[in-house]
């Protein structure tokens, strides 16, 4: 493949590297809720995934492949080639950990506790040039690497400005860009200096067409264009006029791959765990959460009405188990790594006050293992999904697709994923634990036959729009 016909860029990419004992590169699977949702394109001849070396060992794949590209030979991707970008460490850690991580993601997520954050100095301005930096070194990559009228797919917040920089050099290029956060409302997008701001939205707005989880978050967006832009807004057909063009503005609501899915779940490894899982919650309910720790998933305010649940209906002590699944993630953001603390200090004053000398109520796993999250869903009565915002949310759609028996699923209003699921989940504010105790306790009271037809249709709807199509949607809106 000289040129290519579709491009996909994103910070994340499909693989990682370490480097093993020996010195040699080993690699796995990236992971995440983006990587999940494009791992099929991985598999597409004619395509190019453009993404950043995130560790010293990608650095050191990257400059060891000819060109920076990694192909299939080496990485068993399928047909897609893979360009890890070598971008100087301290311009990546201000652009992904500052500017995207740090401060786009506190604002889709409304995050802030604002009294102390965000605070927009000069220092800021100065992480600011590297996000742009970041951002031209991918348009780079990709007017170099498209064909003629190729179709470029960006994704998400951090790289916001991509589309624009793009259609400045390659006008003949066909640009999505899509988004898999939340967008902030422009009541809490104009927290961000006014010109930043309006960058971020004409940056994207050089796509053609710009894709969102859920038409909350498309709305959303439209709003900012008109209030930050003073864009002409089409709320019939959902385009914005802007720079004499017309973006159209679409929601492709992400699904779990059912097929894949189950295909991975069927291997010993799993079979290997959920006989562990087995026997360690014995003839107990169990109430399962999986979610890298993040402060959006709202981990904290979870285990508080598990707390809470146990206070109100002391009857289930002994009789139920609770497995937190709560995967590191973005440990160079202080908040972070501050939240994890809380986490691991709730979950221990938990098992304090309710543990006996045969029952361990609460159970937290922080180490990864996806065969492990996938056993757990299989063996789920009640699976508890309450993050205070969330573009989508897989785990909610994974864990019913993977039910053997059938689990009852809360979920908050505020996931993505409540606009396909609310029907058949019980719906909680995610702010709310007391609201959120009782639900849990309703879920674990709900007959069986109940729970087993709510998890069935939970699991229909789940697969509806599976990765491979979601991305054939994004691609098809271009024409
Ligand atoms: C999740 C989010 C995406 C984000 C991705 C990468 O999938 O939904 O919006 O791009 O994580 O985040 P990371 O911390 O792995 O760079």
């Amino acid at each position: 493949m000289d040129k290519a016909q579709i491009l996909v860029a994103s910070n994340r990419g499909p693989v990682s590297f370490s480097v093993d004992d020996d010195g040699s590169l080993g690699f796995r699977r990236g992971g995440g809720g983006l990587v999940s949702g494009l791992s099929a394109v991985a598999a597409e001849t004619d395509t190019l995934w453009v993404c950043a070396a995130l560790s010293d060992a990608d650095r050191k794949a990257a400059s060891s492949a000819p060109g920076g590209r990694l192909d299939k030979a080496g990485f068993d991707l399928g047909g897609a080639l893979v360009r890890m970008l070598d971008i100087p460490p301290r311009t990546f850690a201000n652009a992904y950990t500052s500017v995207a991580n740090s401060t786009l993601w506190f604002v889709h997520h409304m995050l802030y506790d604002t009294p102390n954050k965000p605070h927009f100095d000069a220092d800021f301005r100065g992480r600011w040039d590297d996000y742009r930096e970041y951002n031209a070194a991918f348009a780079e990559a990709l007017v170099t690497g498209a064909a003629e009228n190729a179709r470029v797919a960006v994704q998400d917040y951090h790289l916001a400005l991509l589309p624009r920089m793009i259609r400045g050099r390659r006008p003949d290029l066909r640009i999505t860009h899509f988004s898999h956060t939340p967008w902030a409302p422009p009541e809490y997008f104009r927290m961000l200096p006014a010109g930043i701001a309006r960058e971020l939205l004409e940056g994207m707005l050089g796509a053609d067409h710009v894709g969102f989880l859920s038409q909350r978050w498309a709305d959303a967006f439209l709003r900012c264009c008109e209030t930050f832009l003073r864009a002409e807004v089409n709320w019939g057909t959902r385009t914005v006029d802007f720079g004499g063009r017309l973006v159209r503005v679409g929601v492709h609501a992400l699904g779990a791959d059912g097929e894949g899915l189950r295909a991975r779940a069927a291997a010993d490894d799993v079979a290997a765990r959920r006989a562990a899982l087995r026997e360690l919650v014995g003839d107990r309910k169990l109430i399962l959460r999986v979610d890298r720790t993040e402060l959006s998933k709202n981990i904290v305010r979870g285990l508080a009405a598990y707390r809470e649940l146990l206070v109100r209906h002391p009857e289930w002590r002994g009789r139920v188990t609770h497995l937190a699944f709560a995967y590191p993630s973005r440990g160079d953001v202080p908040e972070y790594r501050e939240y994890t603390e809380s986490v691991q200090r709730t979950a221990k004053e938990i098992n304090e006050e309710f543990g006996t000398a045969d029952w361990t109520p609460l159970i937290l796993e922080v180490n990864d293992d996806y065969p492990r999250s996938l056993a757990s869903y299989q063996l789920a009565d009640v699976l508890l999904v309450n993050p205070i915002r969330d573009g989508m949310n897989l785990v909610a759609k994974e864990g019913p697709t993977l039910s053997q028996e059938g689990c009852a699923l809360v979920l908050s209003t505020e996931a993505g994923a409540a606009d396909d699921l609310r029907d058949d989940a019980l719906m909680v504010n995610p702010y709310d634990v007391t609201e959120t105790a009782e639900a849990l306790h309703e879920a674990l009271l709900l007959p069986a036959e109940e729970r087993r037809a709510r998890c069935e249709r939970l699991a229909e709807r789940a697969v509806a729009l599976p990765p491979q199509r979601w991305f054939a949607e994004q691609l098809r809106a271009l024409g």
